[in-house]
């Protein structure tokens, strides 16, 4: 059975979708998305992912095709009908079709807006009890790092710089100071204290990041929201990097150099995953 995907106001199984070729998220990647992880059929932090999207989508000039509302409805509905219990939706509205090839917006825009599920992949425990590999990468994007777009050219040449690396995310630099990874932000852990890159125009605002601070907050742990140089993480004690999908990992390694003393998951980052599980095991069971 193919999966269920919304397009444009109707649920289709996915083979059926059809986009045009003219759509300007095609030729131009004209358009925002958000992925939104759900445990146990319940999407987490979907309020956040929301008033991201409207951020994004606002940044772009592009009017929201949904009132907030009817976006958590279509996510609920594909969190409650999609095949898997843990998923990650996936939402993109692009600016749609235009007649003839032209960049500038045409006058009459009618949105294209998909929903779909995939099954949640987690990081596996080796990658939490061991921890992952990164390489450091000049941060090549553009100025507005901030919006979710789905030009992600830049994303993706980097990501894949780290792949071919044998490693498994790219820490990215943007004029010695430390911005965020290919697809997820950074973390660095210096003498007890977690250190946060600020929220501004050279990163997104992740809905994960801001978990983690708050946890943070929450269980006393000691953290900074301020510029962050490349040495200062180069000299990490520990290094995470987090998103949606894979919640939080250790950064054992940087461009083939050991971070901190040991090379392991430092103990900072054994009461974050702890605190997030809980964390998320306490919103999966609150009433709806
Ligand atoms: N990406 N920074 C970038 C550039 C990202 O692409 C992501 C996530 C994050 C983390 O954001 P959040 O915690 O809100 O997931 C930071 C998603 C998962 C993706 O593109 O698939």
């Amino acid at each position: 059975m193919s999966a269920r995907v919304f397009l444009n106001g109707q649920w289709l199984a996915a083979g059926d979708a059809r986009v045009s070729v003219m759509d300007r998220g095609f030729l131009f990647g004209d358009g925002v998305y958000e992925v939104i992880p759900v445990y146990s059929r319940r999407a987490f932090r979907l309020e956040q992912h929301l008033a991201r999207l409207q951020k994004s989508l606002d940044g772009i000039q592009l009017a929201n095709p949904y009132r907030i509302d009817e976006w958590a409805a279509l996510v609920t509905q594909l969190a409650r009908e999609a095949e898997w219990e843990d998923q990650s939706i996936y939402v993109q509205v692009t600016r749609g079709p235009m007649a003839v090839r032209n960049h500038a917006f045409p006058a009459e825009v009618t949105p294209t807006v998909l929903l779909l599920a995939e099954p949640m992949s987690v990081p596996s425990p080796s990658q939490r009890e061991q921890g992952i590999t990164a390489v450091s990468a000049a941060d090549i994007r553009w100025l507005r790092c901030d919006l979710k777009t789905t030009s992600l050219l830049a994303n993706c040449l980097l990501r894949q710089f780290a792949v071919s690396a044998g490693c498994a995310e790219a820490v990215l630099f943007r004029d010695g100071f430390l911005t965020e990874g290919s697809a997820s932000s950074i973390f660095v852990v210096k003498d007890g204290v977690l250190l946060a890159p600020i929220k501004n125009h050279l990163m997104l605002p992740g809905i994960t990041y801001d978990v983690v601070l708050e946890l943070a907050a929450q269980h006393g742990l000691a953290h900074e929201v301020r510029d962050i140089t490349e040495a200062e993480t180069r000299a990490a004690d520990e290094l995470w990097m987090c998103s949606s999908t894979k919640e939080v990992l250790p950064i054992v390694r940087l461009d083939g150099a050991i971070v901190g003393a040991g090379g392991t998951p430092g103990p900072a980052f054994a009461w974050m995953y702890d605190w997030y599980q809980e964390f998320k095991a306490t919103v999966m069971r609150a009433p709806t």
